[in-house]
């Protein structure tokens, strides 16, 4: 698992119109990996990247498609694979 293979194309899809620089609500920009790992202490479930996407997270609702399936692929990325941007 990886950023750049795995989790980089959801985000794009699901969060980066809400988030990107020049438009970054809540100031969170998820456009670059460096941007994403601000709200990411790898190895962390308590990382706010994690409980905002997990069920009943405030930011569950955006995944698209099978969501709980994207929630469990960024807790694992986060806490299982502490946040490899590259495999
Ligand atoms: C329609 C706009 C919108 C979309 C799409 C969106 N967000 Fe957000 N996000 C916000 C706003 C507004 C805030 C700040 C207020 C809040 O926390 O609800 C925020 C805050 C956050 C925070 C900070 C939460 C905290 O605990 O401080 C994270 C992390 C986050 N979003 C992740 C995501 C992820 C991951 C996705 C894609 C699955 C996503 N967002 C999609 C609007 C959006």
């Amino acid at each position: 698992m990886s950023y750049d293979q795995d989790l980089a194309p959801i985000f794009a899809t699901d969060c980066v119109s809400c988030h990107r620089a020049g438009n970054a609500r809540g100031g969170y920009a998820m456009d670059s990996y460096a941007a994403v790992m601000t709200m990411v202490t790898p190895g962390s479930a308590s990382s706010h990247l994690v409980t905002s996407t997990r069920s009943g997270g405030s930011m569950y609702r955006y995944f698209s498609g099978d969501a709980a399936s994207k929630s469990e692929l960024v807790r694992r990325w986060v806490v299982e694979n502490n946040a490899a941007q590259a495999r």
